[in-house]
C-alpha cells in the first residue's frame, strides 16, 4: 500500500541510524531500517536527527510578548516583574492577549515546539486571559496542543477572589489546577492552599501543576506537602511541582528525605533554568546561588524531570525564542550535566518526559503514533543541544507545517573551504587517539 509520506535515512534520538519513517493518514505507519515502498512525498533526512516535537510543559502564555508594557523591568527582578504585570493587568484585552499568544504559537511552530502547557493568571475577576486563551487553544489545535493551568498568581488564599475565580476558570474548561503556595502569607497558609487545590483536582479528576517553592528560602517546604497530598489522594503522576528552586538551597539531610518521598508519591518536577538562573540569588552577595532545582539528583531518584521555557519577552524575562534547545542548553550548564548521558537526559526533558507529564496522546516514534516529527540540522541529541540548529522541517499529522533553510556560511578565505556547515563539526565519540 502506498504511503502519504516517507522520511528516508533518519537518525533517531535513541541512537538508531538509517531509519525510514512511513506516514499514512496522519500517523506513523512503519518505522525501521531502509525499506522500499512508494509515497506521495519523500523527504531525505540525509542522516539528520528526526525527533518527536519539542514540548514545553511550563509557560506563561498570557504574558508572553508583552515586554515593554507598561515599561521595561529595569531591575530584572521577580518582584518588579510581578509589579509590572499587576500594572498591566487592568489594561489587558482578550484580543491583545490572543493576538500575542497566536504570534507566540507561530514562533513555537517554527522551532518544532508543538505542545505547550500554559499557566493562566486567574486573579483578574474578568478572567479575560482565560477567555482569550481558551479561544487560542481551539484555534491552534490543528497544529499545536495547548493545555491550560488555572494559576492564582496573587495567591489562592491571599487574593480575595482567587478561589472563586479558579472554580470559574475550571468550569470554563481550563484543565489543570495551579497554585503558588510560597506566595501565600505564611507557611501554614501555603500548605493549606496545596491541600485545598489537590482536593479540587481529586474531586474533578484533573491534573495539578503548582509553582512551588520558587524562592531562595532553604526552609520553604511546600513540595513536601505537595508530594504528601499526591500520595494521600492517590494522584501520583497527575501532580507536578514547578520551579522548586528552594531545593537548591535546602539542607542536604532534609533533601535526602524529601527525594524518596517525591519518588514514592510519583510526582513530576519541572525546572525552568533560563528564568531561575536570572531571577534567583538576587538577595545574595557572593558566592551567589544558581537557583535551579536539583535536576540530576531528582532524575537519579527516579522523579520524572522536564525543563520549561517559563517566559519569553514578558515582564520577567526579556529574551527567549521559543527554542526548547535553549532551555536544555542552559540546564546542561547550570546543572553541570555535561556527560553524554546527562545531555541526552536533558534532550528527553524537553521532548518525551514533558509529553508524558502533559498526558499527550499518541506522542512518540513508533507505528501508531501521530506523525508529528521534526528534522533538525544535527546528527544526534547532543549535537542538537550544542548547535541549537535550524528545524529544517516540522511535520504535524504527516503534513509539513514549517521549513527553515539550513545554516550554511559562505567563507571567503584563501585556501580554506568555500562553505561552512556547523553540523559537520560533530565528533566521533570514543574514537581513540587517531592522529
Ligand atoms: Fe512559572
Amino acid at each position: 500500500m502506498s504511503h502519504d509520506l516517507i522520511i528516508r535515512n533518519a537518525s533517531l534520538p535513541d541512537g538508531r541510524r538509517g531509519q525510514d519513517i512511513a506516514v499514512r493518514d496522519g500517523r506513523i505507519a512503519d518505522l525501521g531500517p531502509a525499506f522500499g515502498g512508494a509515497a506521495g512525498r519523500e523527504i531525505d533526512a540525509a542522516g539528520r536527527l528526526v525527533t518527536p516535537p519539542f514540548v514545553d510543559v511550563h509557560f506563561h502564555m498570557d504574558a508572553t510578548l508583552s515586554l515593554g508594557r507598561p515599561r521595561m523591568n529595569e531591575s530584572g527582578t521577580l518582584l518588579e516583574g510581578i509589579r509590572l504585570w499587576g500594572e498591566l493587568k487592568p489594561h489587558l484585552t482578550p484580543d491583545a492577549i490572543a493576538e500575542r499568544a497566536m504570534r507566540y504559537c507561530d514562533l513555537a511552530v517554527s522551532q518544532g515546539l508543538l505542545a505547550i502547557r500554559g499557566h493562566v493568571d486567574i486573579c483578574d475577576d474578568r478572567l479575560l486571559a482565560v477567555e482569550a486563551l481558551l479561544d487560542v487553544r481551539a484555534r491552534v489545535k490543528p497544529y499545536l496542543d495547548l493545555q491550560l493551568v488555572a494559576f492564582p498568581q496573587d495567591g489562592y488564599l491571599r487574593a480575595a477572589n482567587a478561589a472563586a475565580n479558579l472554580t470559574r476558570a475550571l468550569d470554563m474548561g481550563v484543565e489543570v489546577v495551579g497554585g503558588i503556595p510560597h506566595f501565600e502569607r505564611t507557611m501554614a497558609d501555603g500548605a493549606a492552599s496545596v491541600r485545598a487545590l489537590c482536593e479540587i483536582a481529586a474531586d474533578r479528576g484533573l491534573m495539578v501543576d503548582m509553582h512551588c517553592d520558587e524562592s531562595d528560602d532553604p526552609l520553604s517546604r511546600h513540595v513536601e506537602t505537595l508530594a504528601a497530598e499526591a500520595r494521600r489522594l492517590g494522584l501520583g503522576g497527575r501532580v507536578t511541582g514547578s520551579h522548586l528552586t528552594s531545593m537548591h538551597s535546602m539542607d542536604n539531610y532534609y533533601v535526602s528525605k524529601l527525594l524518596p518521598l517525591m519518588a514514592e508519591a510519583g510526582i513530576n518536577a519541572v525546572a525552568n533554568p533560563l528564568i531561575n538562573i536570572t531571577l534567583q540569588g538576587r538577595h545574595d552577595g557572593y558566592p551567589r546561588r544558581r537557583g535551579m532545582t536539583r535536576v540530576p539528583e531528582l532524575m537519579a531518584a527516579g522523579v520524572p524531570v522536564a525543563l520549561g521555557q517559563d517566559c519569553v519577552m514578558d515582564p520577567w524575562y526579556s529574551l527567549g525564542t521559543a527554542d526548547m534547545l535553549d532551555v536544555a542548553h542552559m540546564a546542561v550548564h547550570v546543572g553541570q550535566m555535561t556527560g553524554r548521558e546527562a545531555m541526552r537526559a536533558c534532550f528527553a526533558a524537553v521532548t518525551t518526559v514533558p509529553a508524558a507529564i502533559m498526558g499527550l496522546d499518541g506522542y512518540g516514534l513508533a507505528p501508531g503514533c501521530h506523525a508529528d516529527l521534526v528534522i533538525l540540522q544535527a546528527n544526534d541529541p547532543v549535537e542538537a543541544i550544542r548547535l541549537r540548529p535550524p528545524r529544517l522541517c516540522v511535520i504535524r499529522r504527516g503534513r509539513v507545517i514549517a521549513e527553515t533553510a539550513p545554516w550554511r556560511t559562505a567563507l571567503g578565505l584563501d585556501g580554506r573551504p568555500a562553505t561552512l556547515d556547523p553540523a559537520a563539526y560533530a565528533p566521533e565519540p570514543d574514537a581513540g587517539p587517531g592522529r
